[in-house]
C-alpha cells in the first residue's frame, strides 16, 4: 500500500536549496543511528548540484559519519566520468571531492563502458553491496524530475518503463541521440525513502500534470515513482510547485 506523498514548498530556489540538503542529512543521521549505515543514490541534471554542495558544507557535513555512508546514483550517462554531462562528475565536483566518503563507499555507473556490461556490473555492486536477491531498501534515492515527464533515464514511451525484473537497465534515449544506464522503478519503489528536487517556474505544468493528472505513466514516467513500503517526498520551489 503506497503512502500519500509528502509535498514540500519553499518560497524560493535558495530555501529549497537548504532545506534539501538539510532533509539529506537528517536521513543520513536517521539511517546511521537505525542501521549503522546510509545507503543513498544521487540524481543527476542541474537541479541537485547545488544541494550537494549545501550538503558538503561544515555544518551539514560534520553531522554525518561518511564511513558509514554508500553513495550510489540513480542513473548516468553513457560518457567517460570526465566529461561535463557525467552525473558522478557533477557529484564528484558538489560533494564528494569535499567530505570525507571512503572511494570504496562511492559506487559509481561506469558510464565510459558498454551500456549492457555497464547496467549489469552496478546490479552486480548493489547486489553485492546489500547481500540481496530481492531490491534492496535504499535509505534515500534522490530524483529530479525532466521537462517531459522522465526521471532518473525513465523516458517517456521506453522499453525500461515496463521493466519488472532488473534492477539497473542500459537504455538507449531517442530523444537524446545517446545511450544511459538507469536504476528502474522497482528498485526504486522498494526504497524506504525516495526524494524529487523540483526547481522552476519551466516545471510547473510537469509537476501539476504527474501529482493531479491521470495516471499516464509511459507518458509521464515520474507517475511510475510510489514507493511501495516507503515514504516519497516533493521538495520543490514555489516556482514550481506554488499553484499545487
Ligand atoms: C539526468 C537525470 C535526470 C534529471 C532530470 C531533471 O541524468 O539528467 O538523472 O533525470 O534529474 O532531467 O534535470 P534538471 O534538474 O537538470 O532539470
Amino acid at each position: 500500500m503506497t503512502t500519500q506523498p509528502e509535498i514540500t514548498i519553499f518560497p524560493d530556489k535558495e530555501q529549497l536549496i537548504t532545506g534539501a540538503a538539510e532533509f539529506m542529512a537528517a536521513r543520513a543521521v536517521e539511517a546511521i543511528a537505525a542501521r549503522g549505515r546510509w545507503s543513498v543514490a544521487l540524481a543527476g541534471g542541474g537541479t541537485p548540484k547545488p544541494i550537494y554542495a549545501r550538503l558538503a558544507e561544515a555544518d551539514h557535513a560534520r553531522r554525518i559519519d561518511w564511513t558509514r555512508v554508500d553513495c550510489f546514483f540513480g542513473d548516468e550517462r553513457c560518457v567517460h566520468p570526465d566529461d561535463a554531462r557525467s552525473n558522478y562528475r557533477m557529484a564528484r565536483e558538489a560533494l564528494l571531492d569535499f567530505v570525507p566518503l571512503p572511494a570504496e563507499n562511492v559506487h559509481r555507473i561506469r558510464g565510459e563502458e558498454d551500456p549492457a556490461l555497464a547496467a549489469l556490473a552496478y546490479e552486480l555492486e548493489i547486489q553485492r553491496l546489500f547481500r540481496r536477491a530481492a531490491p534492496p531498501a535504499f535509505d534515500l534515492i534522490c530524483l529530479g524530475l525532466g521537462d517531459n515527464g522522465h526521471t532518473a533515464s525513465l523516458f517517456p514511451g521506453t522499453a525500461s518503463l515496463r521493466e519488472q525484473a532488473r534492477w539497473v537497465v542500459p537504455q538507449y534515449v531517442e530523444v537524446m541521440q545517446s545511450w544511459r544506464v538507469t536504476m528502474t522503478a522497482p528498485l526504486i519503489n522498494a526504497a524506504r525513502h525516495v526524494a524529487f528536487f523540483v526547481e522552476g517556474a519551466g516545471k510547473a505544468e510537469m509537476l501539476r500534470r504527474v501529482l493531479h493528472g491521470p495516471y499516464e505513466p509511459d507518458v509521464l514516467p515520474a507517475q511510475l515513482i510510489q514507493p511501495a513500503g516507503g515514504q516519497l517526498h516533493w521538495l520543490v520551489d514555489a516556482a514550481a510547485g506554488g499553484g499545487q
